[in-house]
């Protein structure tokens, strides 16, 4: 009722008062109107003036993350370290920190195929040896070889492929701490047994650092110390990747008639897995696109890739870089298709001088050498604590605290 009395005494009310109350609601929606357009007005401004001083503050020659206000007038501002990521832009470059990555082989192997074309460094470099082992999971000898690696940091890299399921990590203190690098399924003797070889290369030579680069498998074990096998490849012009032409049925008769003209009977050639060639060599191996295809297509059992692809290559595209010989002795005496495998028994002194000092061989191409091998392989894992015992003395490792 009440309600009802007022909406009936503004009717009653006089005309110039009822004007008054019409301009006054017109004057409130203007002054709305005028806030909201001037509201939006300042937020468009406010974000014109916002990227322009962003554009300002992240100019294109900084490549770290931009500056946000609130960072750049704080006082936790971390100088040092924003620094250290302008210096580590060649640091990350020349080696990168983490093995690990997120590039596919492709990638990856086109990246590793970079060469400086400026022959000087910009940083004192020292050249290193990087050391791939390819295993299936653990390294049974692992104790050997750290003895062997101690006290040399510096000097060598160590990179790992194993097999994708094998996820354990070493400890720590380990020199095969975060070593692994990404790896895929391997099958002996197939295409991508050489997948990985060339994925173990092209990781190792994203390290500017690394000269030499071997190939080891978890049944190898190092005959000299550190030093020594340092030298003896640095003193090297060649790369020591096996090449021979073997005339018979399991050497040139697994040649593929296919493969030619690209490859011809006289190209064809074998040789041991177990190689070690200088960088020169491995960018050629992991830029080779020419003979990789025809090997994956037409050398499938009984021609085994892993003892037919690199020897063949080498031939063709760079004959003289390698000695021809592997440094990585190996008994094939016993015969079959598989060699020797030495167990805790065989492995004494005697046995190791002789695979150290008893063989002959060229080395630089010329002068006799009297250490043919610095690697030997098949040593199964019960021989660790003879070598453990028998390497301060017989090899030189530093054992102390070890
Ligand atoms: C800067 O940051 C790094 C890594 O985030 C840290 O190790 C270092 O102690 C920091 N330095 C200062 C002065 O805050
Ligand atoms: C290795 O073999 C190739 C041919 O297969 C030959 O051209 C080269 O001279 C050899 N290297 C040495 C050091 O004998
Ligand atoms: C190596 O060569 C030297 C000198 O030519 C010779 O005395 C020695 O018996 C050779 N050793 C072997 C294992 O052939
Ligand atoms: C090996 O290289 C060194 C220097 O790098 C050179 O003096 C020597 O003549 C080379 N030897 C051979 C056999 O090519
Ligand atoms: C390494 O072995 C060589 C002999 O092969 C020896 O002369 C040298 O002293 C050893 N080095 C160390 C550091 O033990
Ligand atoms: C052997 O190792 C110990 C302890 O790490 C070290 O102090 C010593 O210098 C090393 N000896 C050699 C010859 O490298």
């Amino acid at each position: 009722m009440k309600q009802y009395n007022f909406i009936a005494s503004i009717k009653e009310l006089p005309t110039h008062i009822k004007r008054e109350i019409r301009e006054s609601n017109f004057r409130i929606a203007a002054t709305i109107i005028l806030c909201i357009s001037m509201s939006i007005f300042i937020f468009i401004l406010s974000v014109f003036v916002n990227h322009r001083v962003r554009k300002f503050l992240v100019s294109d020659e900084l490549y770290f993350p931009p500056i946000t206000p609130t960072l750049s007038h704080s006082s936790s501002c971390n100088v040092s370290s924003s620094s250290s990521t302008k210096n580590g832009g060649l640091r990350e470059w020349i080696a990168p920190s983490e093995m690990w990555h997120l590039m596919t082989d492709k990638e990856l192997l086109w990246r590793a195929s970079m060469v400086p074309s400026i022959a000087e460094f910009p940083y004192k470099r020292t050249p290193k040896v990087a050391f791939m082992f390819l295993t299936r999971g653990r390294l049974p000898l692992a104790p050997f070889w750290e003895m062997f690696f101690k006290d040399h940091e510096g000097f060598f890299s160590i990179y790992l492929h194993t097999s994708p399921e094998f996820t354990e990590e070493a400890p720590e203190s380990s020199v095969f701490y975060k070593r692994r690098i990404p790896s895929k399924p391997v099958q002996w003797g197939r295409a991508t047994m050489i997948d990985a070889e060339r994925r173990l290369l092209a990781n190792a030579l994203l390290d500017f650092s690394n000269e030499r680069f071997i190939l080891l498998s978890e049944t190898c074990i190092p005959l000299f110390n550190f030093t020594t096998t340092y030298t003896y490849l640095f003193n090297s012009n060649h790369s020591y990747l096996s090449s021979f032409d073997d005339p018979r049925r399991m050497g040139r008769g697994r040649y593929n008639q296919r493969m030619w003209p690209a490859i011809s009977l006289s190209d064809w050639r074998k040789g041991s897995q177990w190689f070690e060639v200088h960088r020169k060599l491995a960018i050629q191996v992991i830029s080779d696109v020419t003979y990789y295809p025809i090997f994956k297509d037409h050398c499938k059992p009984p021609c085994y890739m892993d003892e037919h692809y690199l020897p063949t290559l080498v031939t063709k595209v760079c004959p003289g870089l390698t000695s021809n010989r592997t440094i990585t002795w190996v008994d094939w005496s016993g015969g079959g298709s598989h060699p020797t495998r030495f167990v805790r028994k065989d492995v004494t002194e005697g046995f190791l001088n002789q695979v150290r000092y008893g063989f002959n061989c060229s080395y630089n191409g010329g002068d006799m050498s009297s250490i043919c091998f610095l690697f030997a392989r098949k040593f199964h894992p019960n021989t660790l604590q003879s070598l453990l015992q028998m390497a301060p003395r017989l090899l030189g490792f530093n054992s102390s605290s070890a």
